[in-house]
């Protein structure tokens, strides 16, 4: 799919004009967690239990590296990139504007507050700190969840696939910041540095199968067919997945919490399902088919996310059903390496693929000269083993030092991958920028 062309207006709205370049910091900021925050610690947690030292500090930064990945990382820039595809999506202007600097700022206050706060939580100081970056985080996910609704109400009330999925992944937001506030509030108040098993469970669920997967379903129910040479998913095929995703997850994460075994399997068998019609819809597992001449080497890194898409709904859904059928909830170490499967192989590796297609910044560069072929394949060259190194270890049951090195190594692939990523981005913003200036001084000229 082409970008906006750079420099053209996006939309003027009544309130306040929107310019080319709001979706910036939200990048920005992503990327600066992404880099200093969870992939660092991707690559220190595994490292750290590698040389044998696991200690309850080592357990709070884990549930750290969670939070900073799912939220700081990922949900951010992935919100940066819907801000700009609402109207689009909607097709109406986007609301609330004047919303999005708060937004920002509550957002990334609260990823802040929350990992400065919470491993020296049992002090009072840091447990009140960890509980205001918790209400920080409610507020912007609050007005995140309002703008994108709002924008895409019409699309809601026509049963749009794209702005179903995106208006479920804005209310599981919502949810997982209300639910955090309470547990972290909680977990503050007795004193303690680690949320129960039982509620990380929840919240991660949350983050993974609400936020960004209903996100890159929404994103991609629309866009990847483009890329992948298909026709759109069919409105009912797109209405049945966004209801197996929403309600299968309300009853994984239900049937989880209340002790429920096959409610929560049969809740995973249908986040599986859901996956499993949309990346068929798409045909996830052929070459990109309508990429431009410049963009066709990152049809290498496109091809892996829908591949990936397609073994994380196999892998959820199999697991659901064996859970079913033994009376079991899904296992954990089975739902851990899934996660992260589709958080490297679909998320990461969407974000910086996606990003270099979707993004101005990209097509400005692309408009002044053919950009590195290079680059599709060595991001995928980079999050493709990560992805494996990562979930196929836990997978096989692997356990003692050779596991925890092999995840050292997917997190320094990670890590490599998403700093690669950032210079890339840094090079193609400043790019933007003098073509944006350019355009300003013809006009003006
Ligand atoms: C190569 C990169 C990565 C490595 C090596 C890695 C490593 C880890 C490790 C060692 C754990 C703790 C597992 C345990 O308790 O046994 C963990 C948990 C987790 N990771 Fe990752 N991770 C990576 C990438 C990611 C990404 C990209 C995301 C999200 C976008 C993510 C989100 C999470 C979450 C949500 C948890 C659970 C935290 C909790 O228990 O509260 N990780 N990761």
């Amino acid at each position: 799919m082409s970008a906006v062309p750079p420099g053209m207006p996006i939309g003027v709205h009544r309130q306040a004009p929107r310019r080319d370049t709001d979706h910036q910091p939200f990048i920005a900021a992503a990327l600066a967690f992404g880099v200093l925050g969870g992939f660092s610690l991707a690559f220190t947690l595994p490292l750290e239990a590698a040389l044998g030292r696991v200690t309850v500090g080592w357990m709070t930064h884990t549930q750290l590296h969670g939070h900073i990945q799912t939220i700081g990382f990922a949900t951010l820039f992935i919100i940066g990139v819907v801000l700009r595809l609402l109207p689009r999506f909607g097709g109406s202007e986007l609301r609330g504007v004047r919303l999005q600097r708060p937004m920002l700022f509550a957002l990334v206050t609260g990823v802040l507050l929350r990992v400065i706060g919470q491993p020296l939580a049992s002090y009072p100081l840091f447990a009140g700190i960890t509980v205001t970056g918790a209400a920080f985080e409610l507020c912007g996910v609050v007005l995140f969840a309002y703008t994108a609704c709002a924008t895409l109400r019409s699309a809601i009330r026509t049963g749009a696939p794209t702005a179903l999925l995106l208006a479920g992944a804005a209310a599981w937001l919502v949810v997982q910041s209300t639910l955090g506030l309470w547990w972290i509030g909680r977990m503050a108040a007795d004193g303690r540095e680690i949320l129960g098993a039982r509620e990380s469970a929840v919240l991660v669920n949350i983050q993974f199968f609400g936020v960004l997967l209903g996100a890159l379903l929404g994103v991609g129910s629309r866009s990847l067919p483009t890329f992948f040479g298909r026709t759109a998913v069919a409105a009912t095929a797109g209405r049945i997945a966004a209801l197996l995703l929403n309600v299968g997850l309300a009853a994984w994460v239900a049937g989880g919490y209340f002790d429920i075994p096959r409610c929560a399997s049969a809740g995973a068998a249908a986040v599986g399902a859901a996956i499993l019609i949309v990346a068929w819809s798409i045909g996830a597992w052929r070459f990109p088919g309508r990429l431009a001449e410049a963009s066709k080497p990152l049809g290498w890194g496109l091809l892996p996310v829908g591949v990936t898409l397609g073994i994380t709904g196999l892998a959820l859904f199999a697991t659901g059903v064996r859970g079913f059928g033994e009376g079991a909830a899904p296992s954990t170490a089975a739902v851990d390496s899934t996660r992260h499967l589709f958080a490297l192989g679909g998320v990461t590796l969407g974000i910086v693929t996606m990003g270099q297609l979707i993004l101005p910044e990209f097509a400005s560069e692309r408009f002044a000269g053919k950009p590195g072929a290079w680059r599709g394949p060595t991001l995928a060259a980079l999050l493709v083993p990560a992805a494996l190194l990562r979930a196929v270890p836990v997978a096989v049951g692997l356990s003692g030092e050779a596991r925890w090195w092999l995840l050292t190594i997917a997190g320094g692939l990670g890590w490599a991958a998403i700093t690669t990523f950032a210079v890339l981005m840094r090079r193609a913003a400043r790019s933007h920028r003098r073509y944006l200036d350019k355009i300003a001084s013809l006009q003006m000229g």
